[in-house]
């Protein structure tokens, strides 16, 4: 069986040793989260924090679409990401000929892609966003109408908030598409008064039924604001897992489901991605100044 603070211990030497530093997203699990990351968030965080670092090796605790728009802001950086077949089923759901068709069919429409995408996507659109900068990005456009991929439910959910008309994808986050109405009704009967706040990757029926929706940056946010006795996140579960120590006068109700691309990252393969330098992300330099373009517009707005 393995020490996980045999773990820590070697993370933190090689750390120094490589001159690296640890981004990890929200839902990695507490022990990487809290003993090993410099720095924690939600995919917004993570992007404009791979902006700013001195470091020479950037060590990604999160999914493939992450580390590699880490690379794109740090071209002359080593980015590693512990475990390769970490992806993303919205990443997954659609290729650059999707978004060209679409394109094509909508000609002057402008695309906005959720940064939960590939490289190859990002450079077919005209600017990404997260869920925590959606809907204000899609407001500065001052358009009538967006094509916002490949999430068709976070398209529908910022078309609800804002009204502009979305031109969407059929892919969907496989974690927050399981999470159904019923099941938050539920919850609400057996835990009178709990707080309910769905992430905008929920279906917009999931979404209706909670009481505030917001990227896990924002999730996080909204507690430390109400201090609500007791929540229920309607997303991954280890969102609740790392909540549950920042604020321990919460209590926190867990319906929640997993990543398992998010799980794929563990502290060993931390370990050993610094031991071995495994293994490093690269952007197809034609794809770059696009894609780059399209992740810079998002952060400059
Ligand atoms: P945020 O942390 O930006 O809310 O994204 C959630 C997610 O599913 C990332 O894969
Ligand atoms: Fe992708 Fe959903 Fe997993 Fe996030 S939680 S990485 S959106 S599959």
């Amino acid at each position: 069986e393995r020490l996980y603070a045999d773990d820590i211990e070697a993370v933190l030497r090689l750390k120094k040793q490589r001159d690296a530093v640890i981004l990890a997203h929200n839902y990695q699990t507490p022990e990487i989260f809290h003993c090993v990351a410099d720095i924690r968030g939600d995919s917004l965080a993570l992007a404009r924090a791979a902006q700013t670092l001195s470091q020479s090796v950037i060590v990604l605790a999160g999914v493939h679409f992450m580390a590699e728009t880490a690379k794109l802001l740090n071209p002359e950086k080593t980015v590693l990401i512990p475990d390769t077949h970490a992806g993303c089923s919205l990443a997954e759901g659609i290729t650059a000929g999707d978004v060209r068709a679409l394109k094509a069919a909508h000609p002057g429409v402008p695309v906005v892609t959720y940064v939960n995408s590939t490289a190859a996507v990002k450079a077919e659109s005209d600017i990404c966003c997260t869920s925590g900068n959606a809907r204000r990005l899609v407001e500065s456009l001052g358009v009538p109408k967006v094509i916002m991929i490949p999430d068709e439910f976070l398209a529908r959910n910022i078309e609800a908030e804002t009204g502009i008309e979305m031109v969407t994808w059929p892919a969907h986050c496989e974690v927050h598409e399981r999470f159904t109405p019923q099941e938050i009704r539920q919850y609400r009967r057996i835990h009178k008064g709990v707080t309910v706040i769905a992430h905008p990757e929920c279906p917009p029926e999931v979404v209706a039924e909670a009481d505030y929706s917001g990227s896990t940056a924002q999730m996080q946010d909204y507690i430390a604001m109400k201090q609500p006795e007791k929540v229920l996140l309607v997303t991954e579960c280890s969102m609740s897992d790392n909540l549950s120590v920042l604020f321990p006068a919460t209590s926190f109700v867990r319906p929640c489901n997993l990543c398992p691309h998010m799980k794929r990252i563990t502290l060993a393969g931390i370990r050993r991605s610094l031991e071995t330098m495994e293994t490093p992300v690269s952007v197809p330099e034609h794809l770059q100044p696009r894609a780059r373009q399209a992740v810079e517009r998002m952060l400059a707005a």
